[in-house]
């Protein structure tokens, strides 16, 4: 069976309303003109522009999601976002654990855990992200961090999908070697089929400066399942060659 890749696209804090209709819906333009089989599409814009995008993707076959959940369904958690919110709204799927969140909001992974059991329970697929700093890649504790991290957010016998983003790849332009994707990835596909219930829609990701010009090499490392896009994702033409480079494989 060939694999289907899943291309996603990280906005973070970009998107207003004009910048976010504009984007969606060159993409959409681009998917029409040209159909990728095998490849999934998904954009991720802050809260404020959800319903913008989904009004513009309608029926383009790009899907949708959040770049962040509570991890609770509803209560007294003033400027919050449900994962029940976001499949109300018409989301797929939602980001949680990203590095700048665990760094910036000090986010654990007992709590990314939380968040993406929430979003399991409200119908969505989580994208879990997990990456080591550059220092523990010098200082080869790589594995162990990402196992350790694995071990702390994961949920058990669950479909989802993990994002591994090197922190130091994040937004540098700087992109780890394939032997250290592949290595990483490896121990991230034996990890997961060792958690259980691992369906056909489980995928692991690649983040961390994917641009048109890398994305080939990173998505045809064996368990690269499709990319985590950062920058790359705020521009129709180079989100779309990503795609692009993973329906060429
Ligand atoms: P860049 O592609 O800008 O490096 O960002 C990666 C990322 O953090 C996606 O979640």
């Amino acid at each position: 069976m060939t694999k289907k890749f899943l291309i996603a696209g990280n906005w973070k804090m970009h998107g207003t309303l004009a910048f976010t209709e504009t984007l969606c819906s060159e993409v959409a333009a681009l998917l029409k003109k040209e159909p990728l089989k095998q490849v999934d599409l998904l954009v991720c814009p802050p809260f404020t522009a959800l319903s913008g995008a989904l009004k513009t993707l309608q029926k383009s076959g790009v899907l949708v999601g959040g770049q962040d959940c509570h991890h609770e369904p509803h209560g007294a958690y003033t400027g919050n976002i449900s994962p029940v919110m976001l499949k109300d709204l018409g989301c797929t799927h939602v980001i949680v654990g990203h590095s700048e969140r665990r760094q910036y909001e000090r986010e654990s992974n007992a709590l990314v855990k939380e968040k993406a059991e929430a979003a399991l329970a409200a119908g969505l697929i989580p994208i879990i992200c997990i990456g080591e700093t550059l220092e523990e890649r010098e200082t080869s504790q790589t594995l162990a961090v990402i196992e350790r991290q694995l071990e702390g957010s994961v949920p058990r016998d669950a479909t989802v999908v993990i994002a591994y983003e090197p922190v130091w790849a994040i937004g540098t332009g700087r992109v780890p070697t394939i032997d250290q994707v592949t290595e990483v990835h490896a121990a991230i596909a034996k990890k997961q089929k060792s958690f259980g219930s691992v369906s056909g829609t489980a995928k692991i990701l690649y983040g961390g400066s994917v641009k048109p010009s890398n994305a080939a090499a990173l998505l045809n490392v064996p368990h690269v399942d499709g990319a985590l896009v950062g920058g790359a994702s705020l521009e129709a033409a180079s989100f779309f060659a990503i795609a692009k480079a993973a329906a060429g494989l």
